[in-house]
């Protein structure tokens, strides 16, 4: 099977991991969710008592910890130094925090560096904010995947609502996720940007299996198919 690079980018809360997930299932390739590292070192920085501020404490503490990302097929397990915070990174705790941490050069860098050297053997699904753009910019296929913030906050909330996890309003999520879209459109380094050479796909009025289709579709067009 000739294996190849996939990009999914775009804004929080469209849809980008279980798509991406769903993709690698489908051609057999390896996913990585690559705002879980973000998350992790976020997670680090809390378990250690640092203040999320101290930029060059927040530097020097990524540089020593260790993260895996094994794949799973119900997603992918994080553990960062022996500790499985594969739950523990998706509370709200983490997610205040996360744009400030993913907005510092020296942590970028690091984690870019570990996703560049996951994609150097092909056949890796990856989504973020700056795949397309910084990560892999060669990769064969890139999808910036986006939907309207009320049709991403509705879909968070009935996320919530299933998982038992976090008690916002519907309005309290939309508003966060507009200042989360603000903070990754802005910040300096590696700002959210579509890839020029990015396939757009607004996923507001499609179903996860039609976004799915459309990028399986988009393999099988530029490579000639996975398997
Ligand atoms: O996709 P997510 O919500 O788990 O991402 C968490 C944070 O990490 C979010 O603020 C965006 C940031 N992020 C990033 O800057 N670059 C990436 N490649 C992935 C995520």
């Amino acid at each position: 099977m000739e294996k190849f690079n996939i990009a999914i980018d775009g804004p929080a809360g469209a849809g980008k991991s279980t798509i991406a997930r769903l993709v690698a299932g489908a051609l057999g390739f390896v996913y990585v969710d690559t705002g879980a590292m973000y998350r992790a070192v976020t997670w680090k920085v809390q378990h250690e008592g640092l203040q999320p501020e101290q930029e060059n404490e927040v530097a020097a503490m990524a540089n020593r910890m260790q993260i895996e990302l094994i794949p799973r097929e119900e997603g992918q397990q994080v553990i960062v130094d022996g500790v499985d915070v594969t739950k523990a990174i998706r509370t709200t705790a983490i997610t205040d925090y996360v744009s400030l941490i993913a907005s510092y050069g020296a942590v970028r860098q690091l984690l870019v560096t570990l996703q560049k050297q996951m994609a150097i053997s092909k056949g890796v699904v990856m989504d973020g904010r700056d795949i397309g753009t910084h990560v892999m910019p060669d990769a064969e296929i890139k999808v910036f995947l986006t939907a309207s913030v009320e049709e991403r906050a509705e879909r968070r909330f009935k996320e919530m609502q299933n998982s038992g996890i976090g008690s916002m309003t519907l309005s309290e999520l939309e508003q966060d996720i507009a200042r989360r879209d603000q903070l990754d459109q802005d910040r300096e380094i590696s700002p959210l940007r579509r890839a020029h050479d990015a396939v757009l796909m607004d996923s507001t009025s499609m179903t996860i299996e039609e976004v799915v289709d459309e990028i399986l579709g988009l393999c099988k067009d530029k490579v000639g198919g996975g398997k």
